[in-house]
């Protein structure tokens, strides 16, 4: 498949292969709006507050292009010179039909011309291909440009997990969100 918008190739990942060249990929944002999340005894909202200095994060994907790695198919476009502009992998999940999205990144000279909804695409497709009912991914409450980006591409708030990140962690300050995309009639 060729993405006119910015001449790239989308193929499927070949590892060991590429691991060098989706590490070089910049998989970094800097927003200057996040969400916060405030909590009662019986409900949570978000709440999107102004940052200053900007942030900016970091997507660790060393660990996850290994043998023991969480995703199973994933996609890279490729550039004429054999850069790596985008990257997107996922799992089928069996049990309850639903496809895990656990990485999507594009590289920042090529965000906003429509790389990322093509790789939207292409993984709503496989998992329609593979009978799935939604897809599903989780993010965090710093991720506030690609949240806007998911909204977009048709997915909602589903969850969050306000444990789930180690306070001694890299992650202290954020919060697990979940957004799901159906795919069929009455899937979620
Ligand atoms: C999030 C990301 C994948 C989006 O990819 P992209 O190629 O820039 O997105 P596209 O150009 O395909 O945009 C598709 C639509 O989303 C909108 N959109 C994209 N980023 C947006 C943002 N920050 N704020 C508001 N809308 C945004 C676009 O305007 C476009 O809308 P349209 O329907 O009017 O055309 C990319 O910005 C990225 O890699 N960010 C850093 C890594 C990251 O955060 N990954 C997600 C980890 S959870």
């Amino acid at each position: 498949m060729i993405h006119a918008m910015t001449a790239v190739t989308i193929r499927p990942v070949h590892l060991p292969d590429d691991r060098a060249r989706l590490l070089a990929l910049d998989r970094s944002f800097t927003t200057g709006q996040v969400y916060q999340v405030a909590g009662t005894a019986r409900s949570f909202a978000l709440e999107a507050v102004a940052v200053q200095p900007a942030l900016h994060k970091d997507f660790p994907l060393e660990d996850d292009l290994g043998e023991g790695r969480t995703w199973e198919q994933g996609v890279v476009a490729e550039q004429a010179d054999e850069r790596i502009a985008g990257f997107a992998a996922w799992s089928h999940r069996r049990w309850n039909r639903r496809t895990e999205l656990w990485h999507l990144y594009v590289a920042p000279e090529a965000r906003g011309s429509g790389l990322g909804r093509t790789l939207i695409h292409v993984v709503v497709t496989a998992a329609q291909a593979a009978g799935m009912r939604c897809v599903w991914l989780e993010t965090s409450t710093v991720a506030y440009p690609a949240i806007q980006f998911y909204r977009r591409m048709g997915f909602v708030w589903c969850g969050l997990d306000v444990s789930l990140y180690d306070p001694a962690g890299g992650a202290a300050q954020e919060t697990a969100l979940y957004f799901t995309r159906p795919l069929l009639d009455g899937g979620a």
